[in-house]
Order: C-alpha cells, then sequence, then structure tokens
C-alpha cells in the first residue's frame, strides 16, 4: 500500500492518475513560471524559532474566516476544471471540505454547477466569480449564487486577461478533452479516471453551458476567457457588483499595498494576497514577500488571507506569523483529488493540519491566534530592496 505522508506524495499520484493535459493544467505557471516557483522557495527562505519546555497540552488551530468558524485558518481556493481532476470532482472536494470544517470555493470555471453542487452539500459554500462582458449573465450567475445560499463572494480581480501556459497550448486542453490519438492514448493508462468520467453527465462547464448566450468555443478555455471575461473590470463596476451581491465580499488577486488600502477603504470583508498561484503575471513577487508590505498597509481593517504557494503546515504557520489572518490552499488539495477524489482532499486537509499543529507546538505555541513574528528567522532582506 502506498504510505501518504506529505502532499508531495499526492502530487506524484495526482501524477500518475490524471490525464496529462489535466496534471500539466494543475501544475504550472504562465510563462517562463518564475512566479510559480517563487511562490513555493520563498516559503523556504523563512525558518522557524524552536521553543523548549514550554507547556504544549491543550493546543487549537481553530479560528474565524469573515465570522465563520473554521477548523483550520485554510479555506479551499476556487479552482476551475476541478471535475475533470476527478469526475464530480467539486463536489467531492466540497463535501470533504464540510466534513472537515473549511470553506469551499466554487470557481466560475467550475464543471459542476452551483446548483449542483448545493444539491449535495448541507452547508453553504463561496462563489468566486469572474466578471463576463455580458451583464444578463453576471446578474443571473450572482442571482443562482445567492438561490444557492452562498455565504460569500470571492471576486477575482487579477484575470480580466489570461496570462500564457504553454502546456496547456501544448496539450490543446480543453474540457472534456477531444479525442486526439495522443489524447486517447494517454488515457488507456488513466482507467480509473476514464471509469469515473463514463460514470457522469458532468463534463463541461456546468455554470456556464445552458446559461450564457452567444458562447463561442466553450471547450477551450483559453479562447473562451478571451472572448468572454469583461477587460473594463474597475471599482465602479465592482461596487456596482457588490450592490446586485449584498453579501459579504472577498476581493481576490491583491497583490501590492496601494490595492490593498483601496479594498480596504472599499470594505471588503477579506481580501486574498494572491498572485493567482504564478498563472497570471509572471515576475510578479511571491505571495509571502509581498505579505509584510500589505500587512503593513491594512492590518486590522480588513481580514487578509494568503494563497500562492502553500504546500504544508508549516507553509500555513509561516503566512500566519508573517501577519495573515489566514489562508487559501489550490493545488494541495487538487493534488489529493486527482490521487485519490473525495478521500484524497481529506487526507491534503489532514496532512495540513497535522504539520500545522506539530509545528505550532514545536514552536512552543498552543493557539495559532497567538503565532507572530517572534515565532520566525526571517532573512534581513527577504522582502527585497525593490525599487
Ligand atoms: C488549476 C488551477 C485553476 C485555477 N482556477 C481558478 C479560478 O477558476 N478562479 C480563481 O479565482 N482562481 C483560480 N486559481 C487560483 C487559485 O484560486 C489560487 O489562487 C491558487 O491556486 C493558489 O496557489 P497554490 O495553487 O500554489 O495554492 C486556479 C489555480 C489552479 C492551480
Amino acid at each position: 500500500m502506498t504510505v501518504i505522508a506529505c502532499i508531495d506524495d499526492l502530487k506524484r499520484l495526482h501524477r500518475k492518475r490524471a490525464p496529462k493535459m489535466f496534471y500539466d493544467y494543475a501544475e504550472s505557471g504562465s510563462y517562463t513560471e518564475q512566479t510559480f516557483r517563487d511562490n513555493t522557495t520563498d516559503f523556504e527562505k523563512i525558518r522557524l524559532r524552536q521553543k523548549v519546555a514550554v507547556d504544549m497540552s491543550n493546543r487549537s488551530v481553530a479560528g474565524t474566516m469573515i465570522g465563520q468558524p473554521v477548523a483550520m485558518p485554510v479555506a479551499l481556493a476556487p479552482v476551475g476544471m476541478t471535475g475533470m481532476q476527478s469526475a464530480d470532482g467539486e463536489i467531492k472536494a466540497a463535501r470533504a471540505a464540510e466534513a472537515f470544517g473549511v470553506p469551499f470555493t466554487l470557481s466560475t470555471m467550475s464543471i459542476c454547477s452551483i446548483e449542483d453542487v448545493a444539491a449535495h452539500t448541507s452547508k453553504p459554500f463561496w462563489f468566486q466569480l469572474y466578471v463576463m462582458r455580458d451583464e444578463e449573465f453576471v446578474d443571473n450567475i450572482i442571482a443562482r449564487a445567492k438561490a444557492a445560499g452562498c455565504s460569500a463572494l470571492v471576486l477575482t480581480l487579477d484575470l480580466q486577461i489570461l496570462g500564457q501556459r504553454h502546456k496547456d497550448l501544448k496539450n490543446g486542453l480543453t474540457a472534456p478533452p477531444r479525442l486526439t490519438l495522443p489524447n486517447i492514448v494517454n488515457m488507456t493508462t488513466k482507467p480509473a479516471w476514464c471509469m469515473g468520467m463514463l460514470g457522469t453527465r458532468r463534463r463541461s462547464f456546468g455554470n456556464i453551458v445552458g446559461h450564457a448566450k452567444g458562447v463561442g468555443d466553450l471547450s477551450s478555455l483559453t479562447s473562451w476567457t478571451n472572448e468572454q471575461f469583461d477587460p473594463q473590470l474597475d471599482w465602479g463596476k465592482i461596487a456596482r457588483l457588490r450592490e446586485k451581491w449584498g453579501g459579504k465580499m472577498i476581493l481576490k488577486g491583491i497583490l501590492d499595498a496601494d490595492d490593498a488600502r483601496r479594498a480596504a477603504d472599499f470594505g471588503a470583508d477579506a481580501i486574498i494576497v494572491s498572485n493567482h498561484g504564478g498563472r497570471q503575471l509572471d515576475g510578479a513577487l511571491s505571495s509571502i514577500r509581498i505579505l509584510p508590505s500589505i500587512v503593513a498597509a491594512v492590518k486590522g481593517q480588513t481580514e487578509i488571507w494568503l494563497d500562492s504557494g502553500i504546500r504544508s503546515g508549516q507553509d500555513i504557520l509561516k503566512a500566519l506569523a508573517m501577519g495573515a489572518d489566514a489562508t487559501m490552499i489550490g493545488r494541495s488539495y487538487i493534488y489529493g483529488l486527482g490521487a485519490m477524489g473525495q478521500a484524497g482532499v481529506t487526507t491534503a486537509l489532514e496532512i495540513l493540519k497535522k504539520e500545522l499543529d506539530i509545528t505550532m507546538a514545536l514552536c512552543g505555541e498552543r493557539d495559532v491566534a497567538a503565532l507572530g513574528r517572534h515565532n520566525l528567522l526571517v532573512p534581513k532582506d527577504f522582502e527585497g530592496d525593490w525599487a
């Protein structure tokens, strides 16, 4: 039996079990992938301060995110085409998150629809919105998310135009995959994935199909994004969207202190310091490196969450100790899903929680809320002297 000890073990299994085009879709960044690489290697530069002879009984990693109790300060980030990594993937991930006690965010570009995920879960989840040119579609999807009981709207601000991922171009990424010879040959080596897909009707973009008018080639994410996403999204439009939504709003993709101030002044319930997992602006700094400047700018005015690069409980601890109020994970749970479906997402969450708990104890802390810079050893030049 394969022993799963860490997130990297899940990643290896994901690679083995999911078709190449979907594994590559997850495991890539834009252009040279510099930012994608920095997201993880910058976490490694921060070290932890060990404390001994401290009472480490009665520990807790629980907390809240926008007032919602969470088993640990980690939410599942919105990930497009999750239902292509494993059949009905969004439903599986949402169920795993619900049972574990952490929030799940459904992407606009999901395979399972909002209604479908709501029908297969019992607690509210969050909905991530990409703003489209078609206002009627946007109004409609907001109304659908409300009707499904979604408890927060996560508005993604860093993808109005798509950063190029070379592998997706080369693989001819589509959902469902086109039945070309290389795809068929590759899929024959993934029997469990094929069986899962044959057993579900959810094989295209569930939130879009049947809801958007005049859509061109929907199977191609790239061309659809280029055609449909609204390049004119600005703060005025964000304000109008908030009026339409009328509930909690989280702004995702903030990577600059001035933008963070603007978002805090706007009254965002939370901001997500994120570079979209290195998939958009290649050459941007890693989220963890940018975090201190954003903490200095808006700490206490809005909740500050961080994603991009988290692969362990140690990374979560580092983000919290650097001043984030909570974190989000993308690939760490997608590896689990691609490896072992719903059980794999649960395993990923269990691994992260255990690592966070043990690391916290060895740092001499009993509560995640008490974590701070005193737990870290940060190189003096970590943030860099950029002009
Ligand atoms: C395969 C993949 C698809 C993604 N799709 C979306 C999406 O549809 N909407 C969105 O806001 N972010 C999307 N993201 C970005 C994630 O929400 C998150 O910011 C990122 O994965 C964090 O980095 P990490 O994967 O290193 O944890 C996607 C990320 C990945 C890896």
